[in-house]
């Protein structure tokens, strides 16, 4: 049995959905366990309230040092200006403690994001992050070109070889994850997840 935990921040949703689709596609692969969780909200709740963050999230909120209790872990952030969101860093920097003792070296890591606009940094928020995951000594995974439609001309869409990615777009033509959009996050989980069982039964060997 493999454990996979889907960590996530979310202001609106977006990033939301994409986890849960992570989580879809990492529980078709057999001898899986997975588990979502999400990061703490920062904004003080009146700010939040006003920007109309979704502040109930049916996920339940992780604590940093119970990332060491799984094999893999699929990290989702939405981009801020072309970073990580200061919500999932604020996360990682508590997670020195597992960095002191070796807790997630050899583990799987991998990363998803989502921007308001085609060129807003997805490539830059995923490959940034992945910085924090080799200090901790993890595997990165991304996603390959087998991803279905990662390489479609047919509609504007999100999906890179670094991690599944979503455009909202803006204004009248903003919109969620679309459904290319959540079969690559699908893709994605799916890809980790198998990754990580091979893993996990060559060290039981
Ligand atoms: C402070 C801030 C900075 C942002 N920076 C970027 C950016 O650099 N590029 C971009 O395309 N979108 C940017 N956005 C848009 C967010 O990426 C977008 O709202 C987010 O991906 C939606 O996901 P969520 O609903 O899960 O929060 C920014 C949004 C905020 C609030």
């Amino acid at each position: 049995m493999s454990r996979i935990l889907v960590l996530y921040y979310s202001s609106w949703g977006h990033v939301e959905q994409m986890a849960w689709a992570q989580a879809e596609g990492a529980a078709q692969v057999a001898g899986t366990a997975v588990t979502v969780k999400r990061v703490p909200e920062l904004v003080p709740p009146e700010v939040a309230k006003q920007a109309g963050y979704r502040l109930e999230q049916k996920a339940a909120v992780a604590s940093p040092l119970e990332l060491g209790d799984y094999d893999g872990i699929l990290f989702g952030t939405p981009t801020r200006f072309g970073n990580m969101a200061a919500q999932m860093r604020n996360f990682l920097d508590q997670t020195g403690p597992l960095w002191a003792k070796n807790a997630l070296l050899g583990k799987v890591g991998s990363v998803f994001t989502c921007t308001q606009s085609q060129h807003g940094g997805q490539e830059t928020t995923i490959t940034s992050f992945h910085s924090t995951l080799l200090h901790h000594g993890m595997v990165i995974v991304g996603m390959p070109y087998t991803a279905p439609g990662i390489t479609t001309m047919r509609e504007v869409t999100g999906g890179t070889p670094y991690g599944a990615s979503s455009i909202t777009g803006a204004g009248e033509e903003m919109r969620m994850p679309s459904e290319l959009e959540l079969g690559m996050c699908r893709f994605q989980g799916g890809h980790v997840a198998r990754i990580t069982s091979e893993l996990v039964a060559g060290r039981a060997r």
